[in-house]
């Protein structure tokens, strides 16, 4: 059993006050105790599990405090793991937030280790006094979001030899038969005649076809103006192209497609949870790898809108595809548009590893995916998109370039993704900071955070 033990608070229970007293237990946030045949009640053991100050104490904190207790105690191989929350807490914020960090808190990215003696928990439970269908409602909807994060985690992290374009589309096929969601899948010939030169001028390099995914959530009563499009950037391996990475660091380019991942995890959780609006999740999936094929810096494509790309740098490929991403979405219906992508390197220089960058065309937009983006506490900094910045995407050839200069590089992407997602109210989201746990932490593995799933399935609840 879990109790959590508030920094300075009295708690007269399983003979805490001593260790209290002696300084061992202090409540400090994420600090875990584990006490072995406690007093007065029927568990063998208690978590006394630092809470921090009862002031500062929020649903985030409460989701870090159970994946570190979850990620503890699977290590001392227990099995089943109780949470209690006194009344105070039992607010159905609360409980989604332990159940998510409980979930999340048991992934591990170590699916192709065969060596390794694997410790999982199997069940846990938040107990409650006087339980309510609110808070049994709250549980179920904590267990959907973070299996859908755990979905999307899993997918990022797959190798690129091992997850390919066309292997990302069955995974999308399988989940979407699995949760009664529509799912096409557009070949290159397809994308072809669609003109959509952008997204085809990447995939040119690779042995391994493209793939755009399409996957649609309809609501069962059909009377919504609005209509949702999630666009996902699918770039399956990173390479540069012919404008080549560096050797250092480059296989954590298997996680270039993080942004695509990210929507189908959401659709996931759309699919059980229902909103009310529809929501289709666009994907273009593509390798960036150089070869006799491939595109090189100087090349003119048309892109699906009409307008020409000269492509400076092909490593800047990702708001290639979304180019024609985003004007298929539009295309298809939608009324607002969101993108996630791994993006740029500029958006880690500018707000490191804690917020993803925002960017957004309509401030009714932005508002909305901050205030989702608040609830779920996934942190997100809204990002300036004036459009000065557009002269920094000049061509002499073409309509537009792929690159600015050296400066403001994530608002420059920004800026060249807003010429395609043209008046529709958009906003971009640049995960490359946030998509990535680069260490271990107490409460969640390294590796794939699944960021920023839950936003956009909240996004689409409070439509
Ligand atoms: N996938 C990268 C962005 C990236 C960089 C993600 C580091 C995660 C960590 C993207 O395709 C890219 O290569 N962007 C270039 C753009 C540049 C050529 C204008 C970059 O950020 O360096
Ligand atoms: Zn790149
Ligand atoms: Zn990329």
């Amino acid at each position: 059993m879990i109790v959590l033990v508030f920094e300075g608070a009295r708690e007269e229970r399983f003979g805490l006050p001593e260790l209290i007293e002696s300084g061992e237990v202090t409540g400090k946030s994420l600090e875990l105790t584990l006490l072995h045949h406690p007093q007065g009640v029927l568990a063998k053991r208690v978590l006394a599990a630092g809470a921090g100050k009862a002031e500062e104490f929020d649903a985030p904190e409460l989701r870090r405090l159970a994946g570190a207790a979850v990620r503890f105690l699977k290590t001392k191989s227990v099995k089943k793991v109780v949470l209690a929350l006194d009344s105070a807490l039992a607010k159905a914020r609360n409980v989604s937030a332990a159940v998510e960090g409980a979930i999340l808190g048991s992934f591990e990215p170590d699916r192709y280790k065969t060596d390794d003696d694997k410790k999982s928990l199997e069940s846990f439970t938040v107990a409650v006094e006087g339980g309510s269908s609110e808070v049994a409602g709250a549980a179920e909807r904590g267990r959907i979001l973070a299996e859908a994060q755990n979905f999307t985690r899993t997918l990022v992290n797959e190798p690129a030899n091992l997850l390919t374009p066309l292997l990302m589309a069955e995974a999308a096929r399988k989940m979407a038969a699995e949760f009664q969601l529509e799912c096409e899948v557009l070949d290159r010939e397809q994308m072809a005649k669609l003109g959509m030169g952008a997204l085809l001028g990447v995939a040119q390099g690779s042995a391994e076809p493209p793939a755009l995914i399409v996957v649609r959530y309809k609501p069962a009563r059909g009377n919504s103006q609005a209509h949702l499009g999630l666009v996902g950037k699918g770039v399956t391996f990173d390479t540069g192209g012919i404008s080549i990475k560096p050797a250092d660091g480059m296989e954590k380019m298997k996680y270039d497609m993080a942004g695509g991942a990210s929507m189908l995890g959401a659709m996931r959780a759309i699919a059980q949870l229902k909103p009310a609006i529809p929501v289709t999740a666009f994907v273009p999936c593509v390798e960036n790898m150089p070869g006799s094929r491939a595109q090189r810096p100087g090349d003119i494509v048309t892109s699906m809108s009409g307008k020409t790309i000269e492509v400076i740098n092909t490593d800047a490929e990702g708001r290639l595809i979304l180019a024609d991403a985003l004007h298929y979405a539009k295309q298809q219906g939608c009324t607002h548009l969101v993108d996630a992508a791994t993006l740029t390197g500029a958006i880690v220089v500018a707000l490191g590893h804690l917020n993803v960058g925002l960017f957004a065309n309509d401030d009714g937009m932005r508002d909305r995916v901050l205030a989702a983006s608040k609830a779920e506490g996934e942190r997100m900094w809204n990002m300036p998109l004036e459009d000065d910045y557009k002269d920094y995407l000049k061509s002499p050839f073409a309509d537009i370039a792929n690159v600015g200069g050296r400066w403001g590089g994530a608002v420059t992407a920004a800026m060249f993704l807003k010429e395609f997602a043209g008046d529709t109210p958009w906003v971009h989201l640049d995960i490359a900071g946030t998509a990535w746990i680069d260490d271990n932490k107490p409460y969640i593995s390294k590796g794939p955070s699944g960021v920023p799933v839950r936003t956009l399935v909240r996004l689409a609840m409070d439509w």
